[in-house]
Formats: C-alpha cells, structure tokens, sequence
C-alpha cells in the first residue's frame, strides 16, 4: 500500500496568515484601526514561554500590534484579574489571550471568564463555548479550528458529511470544541478518553481521528482505518536516548504513514495552523469590534 500524504501545515498556515496580513491592511486603510493582541504570561513554564514568543513574533508580522505581559508566578488571583480587566478597559486591544495553564493559586476558570466575550480570541470564555455548542457564531478556540481547516481542505466538505470521527481527549481547549466543530460538518462523531474501553477498537472505526490525548506516541498505527486522516494536535517532548529530546505526537508518525490516507507530521502540522487561527482570531474581532463588514 501506498505512504499516507503528509498534511502540510507549515505551508497552509502559511497561507492562511497572508490572507490575515491583507484583511489587517484593508482594515487599516479602510478604518485607520491597527489590531491589538494582548497576551498575559504568569509564570516561567518553558513550554508557555515558548508558545507566547512565538504568538507575539506572528502578531506583528501580520501587521498587527503585541503587547506582551509576563507577570511573576506567586501572582495573586486578584493581580492576574486586575490585568484582564485592563486589558478590557484598552481600545487599543481587540483581542486578550491569558496563556494556560495558569499557577495553582489562581482560579483558572474565573480568570478565562473575565475576559470580555467579544475580545476572547481563544475562545474559551463560557458565553462562546455555549454560542459554539448552540451553533450561534462564536469565537471558536485556534487549535481544533485550525484542524477543522485542515479536514476541510483535504476532504471537502462533502467528505466530512457523515463521516465517523473519533477524538481521542475531551479537553475545554480541543477535545470539547473539536467535537462541536465536527458536528456543525455533519459527521458522527465519538469523544474518546483516556478511560475508554476498548480505545484501540473505538479508533479503528474512524474515518477521521483527531488524537489530542497529551499522551507521546499513543495512537499506534494497527489502531488506525485504512485510509483515514489523521490529525495529530500532540506536541510532546520525549527523551531520544543519546541525552537530547525530540518533538512527538500523541500519534505514532511512522507507523500512522504507512496505514492512513492522509497525517499531519508533528512539528509542522497543527502547531503553524494554531498561531495562524489566532491571528484571524484577532483581527476577526477587531472588525467586528470597529462595526466593519466581514471580508469575502
Ligand atoms: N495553552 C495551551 N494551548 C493554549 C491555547 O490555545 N490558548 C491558551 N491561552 N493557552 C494555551
């Protein structure tokens, strides 16, 4: 049997976030508005670290303003909450993102729901979760929209019409959403957990698997269709062996390749495609923000 097709995600992304760098400008010109992002980073997680400087080199080269907050982690609940409730008061922001996972002593929950709705560009705020749930237009989360992107353009929208999809991790973050997203695409869909009987049998029956488990190399690939697509949102950092680590997903790559039709490599599969959503996030929202019209 033939090799899967390697999903490019580096090089959609790509696209994706050209598209944003234009609808900035022609928001520029048209109103004289520049979007802000404003990311909120308490603490020293090296991974959380990572991620924001990235988000941050993207907004700008987008044409976008970033404004970047890197609080201590023995930050007070009340500390992190009189920053968002700032950042909401600031016309100059049109999108507010506090990095997660926040430390132990803040009220995570809280915190996501402090953020003003309309400026929630990851989503995650409880009104959007419920407009995403309800099929209201909603802020939808960058992650398991940046998979539906990918589904979308490898499959068509025919090909998502009642398909068998399995999620493998019901997180707020992909899990949760990603189910919702599929539905809105009319496929069938089954969140599987970390406590499912029988995962390996429930993954085998997917057309198309979404593995967002958090669990390195997890999904092996006996456990997949022939022919399925395969989207792997695990970024993990194992040990090689020889004292140096490597990046993994949570789906066994070389395995997957040789049994799917189609698999997003890690890194250079979802990864791209979750910055490049947040920016589109962002400057959906400034739009929306400044009453301007949706472009075509
Ligand atoms: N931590 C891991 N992924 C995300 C994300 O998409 N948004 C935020 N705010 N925190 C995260």
């Amino acid at each position: 049997m033939s090799e899967a097709t390697v999903i490019d995600g580096k090089a959609f992304a790509a696209k994706v976030r050209e598209g944003v760098a234009g609808e900035v400008a022609a928001l520029k010109a048209a109103r004289g508005v520049v979007p802000g992002l404003a990311v909120v980073l308490v603490g020293d997680d090296p991974a959380s670290q990572v991620y924001v400087r990235g988000k941050g080199k993207a907004t700008l080269e987008a044409g976008m303003e970033s404004f970047t907050f890197r609080m201590a982690g023995t930050s007070s609940h009340d500390e992190v909450l009189a920053r968002v409730e700032a950042l909401n008061a600031d016309p100059r922001v049109n999108g507010v993102l506090v990095q997660l996972p926040l430390p132990g002593q803040i009220d995570e929950r809280a915190i996501v729901d402090a953020v003003d709705p309309a400026k929630d560009v990851d989503g995650f705020h409880v009104v959007n979760t419920g407009r995403l749930a309800t099929g209201l237009d909603a802020t939808v989360p960058c992650t398991p929209l940046g998979c539906q992107l990918l589904l979308r353009d490898r499959l068509g929208a025919d090909g998502l019409k009642g398909a068998e999809a399995v999620v493998v991790g019901r997180s707020n973050i992909v899990g949760k959403p990603m189910a919702q997203l599929l539905l809105r695409d009319h496929c069938t869909v089954t969140v599987a957990h970390s406590r499912t009987k029988d995962l390996p049998a429930v993954v085998r029956r997917a057309d198309i698997v979404v593995a967002a488990a958090g669990r390195p190399e997890m999904v092996r690939g006996d456990w997949i269709k022939p022919g399925a697509t395969v989207i792997d949102v695990g970024i993990n950092r194992i040990e090689r062996g020889d004292g140096k680590t490597r990046l993994v997903g949570d789906v066994r790559f070389d395995e997957a390749v040789k049994v799917a039709g189609a698999v997003t490599p890690v890194p250079g599969g979802v990864g791209p495609m979750t910055i490049a959503c947040l920016l589109a996030n962002t400057v959906a929202a400034a739009r929306r923000q400044h009453g301007a019209p949706e472009p075509d």
